[in-house]
């Protein structure tokens, strides 16, 4: 495995590579890598001859009252985990090589991004676009592997995707859970055990709404007012929101038809969660 830092360096060996034909599979990253991240590592192993791991902690999509300094970092623990995973590269650049100098042009989220998430977030999508925009054409991907947990990034991404033209496959994937159905995230740690037992109805609740939309349910408001009073009914905990939209397009809906989304924040005393559910719902 090779450790790259220099731009150069790493877009002159993905040209070699891609000149060859050879298929190039990407996992872009913050490091501090999790399971989610060893389930984009395994996936990308399997489906390209070259897998290439990015660790990169993004100024750009970090907010004014996100600490970018206090971001978990621990590299020598992430090169053996992407070596245990037979990653073949790993681009890890300093922020300088990324950010030389004030940016001349920068990339604006105009959809997707002034709902769930993002709402509390203003700039992050911006910021995670432009980094995907040097890094896609630094790394020159067959295919990029992204965790479908973070939903709304995965949505901004299809569109950076399609809006520039990059060559390039975006493979959604499945949220990895624990066997009782809570979506394994590095926060699950915060929840107290009354709480860990209580978080499970998350995912039930979602799974709820999915048996009332079989049922023939069409109305999102209805839906939505299902998973509040099942997790208002079973959770000590606050709901930030739970929301119905086109998916990938994250479009209001006055009725459910075609590829879904119904995704929810909920506020433990220590930790918020996150889960979602993607649906291909049939028009009555
Ligand atoms: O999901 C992440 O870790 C980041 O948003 C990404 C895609 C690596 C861009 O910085």
């Amino acid at each position: 495995m090779k450790i790259i830092t220099t731009i150069a360096e790493m877009q002159e060996q993905m040209l070699r590579l891609k000149a060859d034909g050879t298929t190039i599979g990407y996992v872009p990253t913050m490091g501090f890598l999790h399971e989610g991240h060893m389930t984009l590592m395994k996936k990308a192993r399997h489906e390209n001859d070259v897998v290439v791991l990015s660790i990169f902690v993004n100024p750009l999509q970090f907010g004014p009252t996100e600490d970018l300094d206090a971001y978990p970092r621990d590299f020598e623990r992430d090169h053996k985990i992407a070596e245990a995973h037979g990653v073949d590269f790993i681009f890890y650049p300093s922020p300088e090589e990324m950010y030389p100098g004030t940016a001349s042009i920068t990339v604006s989220v105009v959809e997707r991004t002034n709902v769930l998430c993002g709402k509390s977030r203003p700039g992050h999508f911006d910021g995670v676009a432009t980094v995907l925009v040097k890094l896609f054409n630094i790394i020159q991907a067959n295919r990029a592997y992204f965790g479908l947990k973070d939903a709304q990034q995965v949505a901004v991404v299809d569109g950076l995707i399609k809006d520039f033209n990059f060559p390039i496959q975006l493979i959604p994937v499945e949220t990895i859970r624990e066997e009782d159905g809570l979506a394994k995230s590095s926060r699950n740690v915060y929840l107290n055990d009354e709480e860990r037992t209580q978080a499970p109805e998350l995912h039930k609740s979602l799974q709820l709404a999915k048996a009332e939309i079989e049922k023939g349910e069409r109305d999102p408001k209805q839906v939505i007012e299902l998973v509040n009073t099942h997790i208002n009914n079973h959770c000590n905990a606050e709901v930030d929101y739970i929301e119905i939209y086109s998916y990938p397009g994250l479009k209001e809906l006055e009725t459910l038809a075609g590829k879904i989304i119904i995704a929810l924040a909920v506020r433990f005393s220590k930790a918020r969660l996150i889960d979602n559910i993607i649906l291909d719902v049939e028009k009555n």
